[in-house]
């Protein structure tokens, strides 16, 4: 098998993109977490090439520290001026000539706007590029509309003879259905000597790499084709359309994937998950439901519905209802939501508990604690088994710093409190609701920090004679008084 690894795959990705109409360069655009060019990246890993070269030119900065940052393994050359496909494998090739010395070998060429290419399609073309012994194997593909794409022209045998672009080629030409991929192994000896005979004679005066197939074959020299099975897999992204319809088929590869491998989902046309997400087996999403980025989430949790994670961790059996959330970890067994935001640095313990309207942020929340109702919550720690009251807000800002509060186990904060850091509430301590604590609250006391009530008798009559009122309070007064209100005190 060492004698078949690859000794390179080329990538061509110099081109505009124009019809993007974009500010990033197109293979930058991404398909369910990751680049165009992440995606054909990772299928030309599949064939372990001893080396990648990506061609880049327009927005090179931007997509070399890309390439830079996403496989730093790869070699990266600049077509400065994009004078055509053959051009393009031209340079690339005479950058792995002098600086690796070319091993021998099959060199493969693919274009960095092909997301949905599979490594196993890279895989079969390799395997059928040795098992039929031409100089040059190409894939195909049959569309319903093969117009836009170079045609695939067989002699009388059926063998490939040329490729004929579209621009270039005859009516007859057009009515040819097999198309060609844009996708090729070649024998680098023989690829070598073909690059330098390429003109320029086309419509576009460019040069051609779809050459290469006419040249080898006036040298008598085979070419061969393989037949990609799924047409979709060679769909390249050139505008925004193109690059929903990518979108789309990524997921519902992504989603077929998880679905066989035991995650339910109620609507699998609304639930989108990336690239490096993780699921374990009896993982439920609802509709509406995005998981993106590095993602995990364990058996038996239920996500959704209208739920977005982004780098999250949750736990096994944990329930998260309407919820959007970025970098937070969610316990197992843990209960968000509805309608929660979990910010960077939240953790909820095993448990716990984050309810309607809570906005948390670089806050630990012990296991089997509580925020059930419209609190923020941004830098503390929260102990075990604590109950934050509603409408509780962590103040953690000054107006210059942010200061970091802590609650203990099991304490239990009165609906309303407003805890103003750096401030402790001790383990088992329980505050007044509505109070503003601005001291540390020993463990087991309670902390008071509000104005006494005083009822002001009469005042309506007084002050707001003749009102709604004043009427209620007045027929009230005459009413047989059959229940007495009780005043509340705090202890
Ligand atoms: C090419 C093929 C065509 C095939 C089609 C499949 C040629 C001449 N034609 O046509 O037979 O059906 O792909 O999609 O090859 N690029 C560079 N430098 C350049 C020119 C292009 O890096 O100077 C890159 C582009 O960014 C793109 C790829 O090469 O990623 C293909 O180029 P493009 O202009 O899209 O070729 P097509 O006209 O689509
Ligand atoms: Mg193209």
């Amino acid at each position: 098998m060492t004698d078949r690894r690859p000794a390179a795959v080329i990538i061509l990705a110099a081109g505009e993109g124009k019809r993007m109409h974009s500010s990033t360069p197109k293979v930058l655009h991404a398909v369910a977490g990751r680049s165009l060019i992440g995606h054909v990246l990772e299928a030309a890993s599949a064939v372990d090439p001893v080396h990648v070269v990506v061609v880049v030119g327009h927005g090179r900065d931007r997509v070399l520290a890309h390439v830079e940052e996403i496989a730093p393994w790869a070699d990266t050359v600049v077509q400065e001026e994009q004078r055509g496909t053959g051009h393009a494998v031209r340079i690339a090739m005479s950058a792995l000539v002098s600086e690796h010395a070319l091993p021998s070998g099959p060199v493969i060429v693919l274009s960095g706007d092909t997301p949905l290419l599979t490594g196993d399609t890279v895989e079969a073309l390799v395997e059928a590029h040795h098992s039929s012994g031409a100089a040059a194997t190409l894939l195909s593909a049959v569309l319903a509309d093969p117009s836009g794409y170079g045609r695939v022209v067989r002699d009388a045998h059926g063998s490939v003879a040329a490729i004929v672009e579209h621009r270039d080629a005859d009516e007859a030409t057009r009515l040819i259905d097999e198309i060609n991929a844009g996708m090729y192994v070649f024998d680098s000896e023989d690829l070598l000597p073909a690059l330098e005979r390429i003109g320029t004679n086309n419509d576009q005066g460019e040069e051609y790499l779809t050459d290469v197939i006419g040249i080898l074959r006036a040298q008598s020299q085979p070419v061969a084709a393989l037949l990609v099975p799924d047409s979709h897999e060679i769909l390249g992204v050139n505008d925004r359309v193109q690059l929903a319809e990518a979108a789309a088929l990524m997921r519902d590869r992504i989603n077929d994937r998880w679905m066989r491998a035991g995650v339910s989902m109620l609507d699998p046309s609304s639930t989108w998950i990336d690239v490096d997400v993780d699921l374990e087996a009896d993982v439920t999403l609802l509709p509406q439901t995005s998981l993106l980025g590095p993602t995990s989430v364990g058996s038996m949790a239920r996500i959704g519905p209208g739920t977005t994670l982004t780098s999250c961790e949750v736990g096994e059996g944990a329930v998260v209802i309407h919820t959007w959330a970025n970098l937070a970890v969610i316990g197992p067994r843990a209960s968000v939501g509805p309608f929660s935001y979990l910010r960077p640095g939240a953790r909820i313990g095993e448990e716990a508990k984050v309810g309607a309207f809570v906005e948390m942020k670089n806050a630990e929340l012990g296991d089997g604690a509580k925020v059930p109702h419209l609190s923020y919550v941004g830098d503390a720690e929260i102990g075990a088994g604590a109950n934050i009251g509603a409408a509780t807000i962590f103040v953690n800002y000054d107006g210059q710093e942010k200061h970091r509060a802590v609650v203990g186990r099991h304490a239990r904060v009165g609906s309303d409190t407003m805890i103003v850091a750096p401030v402790t509430i001790g383990d088992g301590a329980y505050t007044a609701a509505g109070s503003v604590v601005t001291e540390d609250v020993p463990p087991g006391a309670m902390a008071v920090g509000r104005a006494r009530q005083r009822n002001i008798p009469g005042w309506v009559e007084r002050k707001r004679p003749g009102t709604a009122s004043a009427q209620a309070a007045a027929e009230h007064e005459s009413a047989p008084t059959e229940t007495t209100q009780e005043s509340k005190e705090t202890p």
